[in-house]
């Protein structure tokens, strides 16, 4: 909804990546002044259309609308965000539908690299409900993939540093330009920078450049890995929209059989 042009250029990231790998999809643009009652009217008109297993609501709306009750209309089956009150509880329980995108990215980053979670403190900086606090669930739980350590930082946590420096993996997801700077992570950290922040700079040709949460390049010499702002989180996150999709296409016809 609207015109956030961070939200386009996400959309047709994700557009992109569904039509390359052969996906049949979809995206309405609904104008800024669309009333809650037409975008749920068109969230359930989506949820009975069999040509869809995956719908997403791409946040943020306008703030005079709930995102939550957006999010709440998708029927869980094909929530493939993971934002429906069912499946976060799920998750929570230790019995996921599906995984949230970012979250499954940065945990399966981790994993791919060969810095599994397991014995390991990690502290997150961010406690959002689509990034920090669903991950916090899913490297704590019990068994494999999981079994961390995980302590979870936010804007109220009093010097900050104090918890950072003791990481062994640390995921900022903040949406502020260095968060986190080498001063206040030791030698040998596994870092997942999740933030996306536009920074000016006359000398790009759009006139800005995407930065991270983190100072990359003072922490690529400190880190043991760093993931890159662009080219890391982000392309996994959209990944993992394509994974649950396909995940969610086989349950609903496994469903039907
Ligand atoms: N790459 C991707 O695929 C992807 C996906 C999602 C998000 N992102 C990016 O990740 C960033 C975070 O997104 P989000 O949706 O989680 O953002 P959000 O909902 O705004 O949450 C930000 C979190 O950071 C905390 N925070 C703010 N200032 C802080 C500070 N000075 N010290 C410690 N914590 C602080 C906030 O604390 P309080 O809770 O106390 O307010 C909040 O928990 C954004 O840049 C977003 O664009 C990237």
């Amino acid at each position: 909804m609207g015109d956030d042009p961070a939200s386009a250029s996400y959309v047709r990231q994700k557009e992109k990546a569904a039509h390359g790998l052969g996906f049949f999809s979809e995206t309405t643009v609904l104008p800024a002044r669309t009333t809650e009652g037409e975008l749920v009217g068109l969230i359930t008109s989506l949820n009975a259309d069999p040509r869809f297993h995956g719908i997403l609501v791409q946040l943020p709306l306008p703030p005079r609308l709930s995102a939550e009750r957006a999010c709440g209309a998708v029927s869980p089956a094909k929530d493939v965000d993971c934002l429906h009150p069912e499946n976060m509880g799920r998750l929570v329980r230790g019995d996921p539908y599906l995984l949230p995108c970012t979250p499954h990215a940065v945990h399966q980053i981790l994993l791919r690299s060969g810095y599994p979670p397991a014995g390991k403190h990690v502290v997150i900086v961010g406690r959002s409900p689509l990034v920090g606090r669903p991950l916090s669930i899913l490297l704590s739980q019990k068994g494999a993939g999981g079994d961390a350590t995980v302590t979870l930082c936010h804007s109220a946590t009093p010097d900050l540093g104090a918890f950072t420096r003791q990481a062994d993996i640390l995921v900022v997801a903040v949406g502020r330009p260095r968060t986190v700077t080498a001063d206040v992570v030791r030698e040998g950290t596994v870092i997942i920078d999740v933030g996306v922040n536009r920074v000016d700079d006359p000398s790009h040709p759009k006139g800005y450049r995407l930065v991270g949460d983190t100072d990359f390049g003072a922490l690529r010499e400190k880190a043991a890995a760093i993931t890159p702002v662009p080219g890391g989180v982000g392309p996994m996150t959209v990944t993992m929209l394509l994974v649950n999709t396909v995940a969610a296409c086989e349950a609903q016809t496994q469903d039907a059989r």
